[in-house]
């Protein structure tokens, strides 16, 4: 079956990698890919929200499956356009998308649905987000509702810090259209962690789990980014929780979904904060994490293209998921400008061929002939398995040593400590 995977970052790289290992696998397209998924399929140039070019794509190579890495085409009805043209899409429809691309719907669905979440109201009038704000007096999140890139999240100590944040989203426009509506939310504390599951509408599979490392810096310092490495397994969270996280988050947000006529087919990602009050939902994704997947993916035995298959065709019932029991640890090696500034296009040396249970996902790079080259943002993420977590780290740091590129950064603790709780 020839597949088509939509997006160009290192979790699309860790999909290809994974598609390529089955027996089933055709051609393997990628719109538009990279220096990475190059070496594994044909990329197709254009832009990874375009729609109509995806469709063209997906009729003229005659393509099987069409699998949605990133938030903006399902934003934008990719999935939609597929299923009306009667073609398979892995990702879901543009209206659940809105669980991840419109903070203040996401509220309001938890909100009808009961779901455990902060305290949250939403405003696109700067004086009336000013009043609601004045009569807090705890510390407050501030959220652009749109799609920021994870950078839309400010996380106040003080309520007069939200004040400067809404007049900077609401009146300065400094987050674009993103941050035309805001959410304004009660900081929870407690331990963050990501739960993922992969839905067919009626099944539901939750995820090994994977934790992130969203801080540029070494202890969780500097801006905060797409995510600078990530493994699997996170930290444990107890049986009893997972249940929770289960019963009252996933289960009623797919029954709203589909009450409101949404079958949800692909992954759901709940960010979540364990207070002493229980799980409550920071936000929700509506695809895989980057670069959670590069973490999940090598551990991952059972077949990616049955796993996604069964999910378009609703038989997940079907399917067990069969994880190597050995953890895994992803180092991301990003430009030098990132995550604020673009950087010019570079040469990158020492990408190893081979390497026993390691992999090098590519994300920001461009193949050109003999060569790969970084162009900028997240250029690779370098995976290993390990027996233990620390072999894990040491295998994907010895590898991440012997690769160049000028002004690589990257953080040196991956793995090594819990991440925070809250950012400031
Ligand atoms: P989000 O994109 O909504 O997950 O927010 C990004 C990060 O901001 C999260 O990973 C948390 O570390 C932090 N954050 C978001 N909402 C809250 C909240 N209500 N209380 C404390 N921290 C939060
Ligand atoms: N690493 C977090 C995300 O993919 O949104």
């Amino acid at each position: 079956m020839n597949v088509l995977v939509v997006g160009s970052g290192g979790r699309e790289h860790a999909i290809c990698h994974a598609l390529a290992r089955s027996p089933r696998l055709g051609r393997l397209f990628c719109l538009p890919g990279n220096g990475g998924t190059a070496l594994l399929g044909t990329n197709v140039m254009g832009d990874a929200a375009d729609v109509k070019l995806a469709l063209e794509v997906a009729r003229r190579e005659n393509i099987g499956l069409t699998v949605i890495g990133p938030e903006e085409p399902l934003a934008a009805g990719m999935a939609d356009a597929f299923e009306q043209a009667g073609l398979a899409v892995f990702g879901p429809r543009a209206a659940a998308a809105q669980l991840e691309a419109d903070k203040a719907y996401a509220k309001q669905l938890m909100r009808a649905q009961a779901v455990p979440t902060a305290d949250a109201r939403s405003f696109s009038d700067y004086r009336q987000a000013c009043a609601y704000i004045e009569t807090r007096d705890e510390a407050l999140v501030v959220k652009a509702a749109g799609l920021a890139k994870g950078k839309g999240v400010i996380v106040c100590d003080e309520p007069h810090e939200a004040l400067l944040v809404a007049e900077r989203m609401l009146v300065k426009r400094e987050f674009g259209p993103a941050g035309a509506r805001i959410v304004v939310e009660e900081r929870l504390e407690g331990r963050e962690v990501s739960v993922l599951a992969i839905v067919d509408g009626a099944t539901l599979h939750i995820l090994e789990t994977a934790q992130d490392h969203k801080r540029l810096l070494d202890g969780d310092r500097g801006p905060n980014t797409g995510g600078m490495g990530a493994y699997s397994p996170a930290p444990p969270i107890d049986a009893e929780t997972m249940h929770q996280i289960e019963a009252q988050v996933f289960v009623p947000i797919l029954d709203g979904l589909l009450r409101d006529g949404v079958r949800y087919r692909g992954v759901l990602y709940a960010g979540l904060m364990l207070t002493r009050g229980g799980p409550k939902v920071l936000e929700f994704n509506c695809r895989l994490g980057d670069p959670e997947t590069q973490a999940l993916l090598p551990r991952l035995r059972t077949d990616l293209l049955d796993v996604f298959e069964a999910a378009v065709h609703g038989r997940l019932d079907e399917i067990r998921l069969d994880w190597d029991p050995r953890p895994a640890l992803c180092v991301v090696m990003a430009s030098a400008g990132y995550p604020n500034s673009p950087s010019e296009r570079t040469p990158i040396s020492g990408i190893p061929v081979e390497a026993p249970d390691v992999m090098v996902y590519q994300a920001g790079t461009l193949r050109l002939g003999e060569r790969t080259f970084a162009v900028g943002g997240r250029v690779l993420g370098v995976s290993a398995l390990g027996d233990t977590l620390e072999c894990a780290r040491r295998r994907a740091y010895e590898v991440a040593g012997t690769i160049s590129f000028e002004g690589a950064q990257y953080r040196g603790d991956i793995g090594l400590e819990p991440v925070a709780s809250v950012s400031g």
